[in-house]
């Protein structure tokens, strides 16, 4: 059975079973290869996306919930506002990359909630975000520096 799904703004009619991962659908179906496959099990934020404007790990989530939604990937963020991949490069806010996109993701959600948001309000909204190469301290300050703050 066809499954309408719309993601960054195009929708996509999709003969996939609706308990695919929505991660492996972005990934294999679509090509969008920004979410990362991660732990596979919602502990880690590489692969998060927004649903509906919230983010979510789409490793766990069935492409079938996200039927009638909205769904926006790194690669939706980066055409429509790039202040949070800017000030990443500019804070030198990564060493591998691998979780960079699921910390953008989660830092756009948090920005739209609270365009001025505190050092603990990154960390708590952020805390899903894991980065195995400790670029926490970075991140922070990057995400300080796109909600226009000064850094110190
Ligand atoms: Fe989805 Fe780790 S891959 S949370
Ligand atoms: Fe390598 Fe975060 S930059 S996991």
């Amino acid at each position: 059975m066809a499954l309408t799904l719309e993601v960054n703004g195009e929708t996509h009619v999709l003969d996939v079973p609706p308990t695919r991962r929505l991660l492996n659908v972005l990934r294999d179906d679509l090509a969008l290869t920004g979410a990362k496959l991660g732990c596979g099990e919602g502990a880690c934020g590489a692969c998060a996306v927004l649903l509906d404007g919230r983010p979510v790990t789409s490793c766990l989530i069935p492409v079938g919930a996200a039927e009638g939604r909205t769904v926006t990937t790194i690669e939706g963020l980066a055409r429509n506002g790039r202040a949070l991949e800017e000030a990443f490069v500019a804070e030198d806010a990564l060493q591998c990359g691998f979780c960079t996109p699921g910390q953008i993701v989660s830092a756009t959600a948090l920005l739209v909630e609270t365009p001025t948001p505190t050092r603990e309000q990154i960390r708590t909204a952020l805390a899903g975000n894991l980065c195995r190469c400790g670029a926490y301290p970075k991140i922070e300050r990057a995400i300080l520096r796109a909600s226009g703050q000064v850094v110190v």
